[in-house]
């Protein structure tokens, strides 16, 4: 079966085709020079920039794939969580192009796009733990049959791509601040701050960033002639720090070998590199699935194509990724 995903959450239009495992095709447009003067994302501008590209991108997706449109068997988008107007936009677009095909219409949570393309390497059977660590989530999930999320803990405040942003703007880098960081970081000296490890000493599986971005900025507020490179890689190497800590020891509380890491900052090489360290058996997306795209969302519908279409169904902003399952089995 091929399948179109849509993925319009925050600021990139996503679209991707996928055939069982292989990727057809994913063209993301993003919007990264729209948002730059302001810092972060503005949800109206958004919206209409996802307006204004979408038909383009499906064009694009297509040529890409060599397909035309009535060759596709299904169309998947994310229903949830993100920026309502900009979810409305990618989601009602699909509604209205499997519907004008004929065919079905799947939803997705925007989560399980992320998870399903850290599947993709390799054969992942559960019961296995799935951390996700975006720009708007960092969570830690059981999961102990497909489709079935227990979560074990999740950050009190800042997301870890939250707190890779702030920090890069403290740093006076480019927005999105998570890749630029990581590069500055790369030439430097990550044990030149003892920067404070979130929660340490806990019990539990959660996570904080706030009070870590804080400690950024009082550094740089002492020091203001602190090598950014220094202050880039000691944050950046205390972010994997906590993020290693959690899932290692919920690893060896629940007595699961394997962990499956989503969501943008998976993206990271030096945090791929800490958990290969640390001996966890880590799974990580491709590099080109890390961040937001289609192909995820179509990759994601493959485990939901008996669920039929739900043509009511709305854009969802807060949608906790246990929460949808409960909805989704009473729709
Ligand atoms: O999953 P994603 O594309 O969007 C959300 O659903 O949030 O994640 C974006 C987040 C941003 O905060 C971005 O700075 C971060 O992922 N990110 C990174 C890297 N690449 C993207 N953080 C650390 N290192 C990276 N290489
Ligand atoms: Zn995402």
């Amino acid at each position: 079966m091929k399948i179109l995903g849509i993925d319009t959450s925050c600021d990139d239009t996503g679209i991707g085709i996928v055939e069982g495992s292989k990727i057809l095709a994913n063209i993301v447009a993003s919007q990264t020079a729209i948002h730059a003067d302001w810092g972060g994302v503005v949800p109206e501008k958004a919206s209409r920039e996802h307006l204004n590209v979408i038909d383009q991108v499906l064009e694009a997706a297509l040529t890409e794939a060599r397909l035309e449109l009535s060759q596709i068997d299904a169309v998947a988008a994310t229903y949830g969580p993100g920026l309502v107007g900009a979810l409305l936009v990618g989601l009602n677009y699909a509604k209205a192009l499997a519907w004008s095909l004929g065919k079905p219409f799947i939803e997705v949570h925007h989560l399980e796009g992320h998870i399903a393309s850290s599947l993709l390497a390799a054969e992942i059977k559960p019961p296995f733990l799935c951390l996700i660590a975006s720009g708007g989530h960092t969570s830690l999930f059981v999961v102990n049959a497909w489709g079935k999320y227990q979560e074990l803990g999740k950050t009190r405040d800042d997301a870890a791509g939250e707190a890779f942003d702030k920090v890069a703007r403290l740093l006076g880098l480019g927005f999105p601040g998570g890749p630029e960081l990581a590069n500055l970081a790369a030439a430097g000296d990550d044990s030149a701050f003892a920067l404070p490890v979130p929660l340490k000493g806990q019990k539990g599986f959660e996570f904080s960033f706030s009070g870590l971005k804080t400690a950024v900025s009082v550094l740089l507020q002492k020091q203001p002639d602190a090598k950014r490179a220094d202050v880039a890689a000691s944050f950046q190497r205390v972010v994997i720090e906590s993020l290693i800590d959690v899932s290692s020891r919920a690893a060896r509380a629940l007595e699961v070998e394997t962990i499956v890491v989503a969501g943008g900052v998976a993206a990271n090489k030096s945090l791929r590199q800490a958990f290969k360290k640390a001996g966890l058996n880590a799974h990580f997306p491709p590099f080109a699935l890390a961040t937001d795209n289609g192909a995820m969302i179509a990759l994601a519908a493959q485990y939901k194509l008996t669920e039929g279409s739900n043509w009511l169904r709305d854009a969802q902003p807060y949608l906790p990724l246990d929460a949808s399952l409960r909805s989704s089995a009473s729709s």
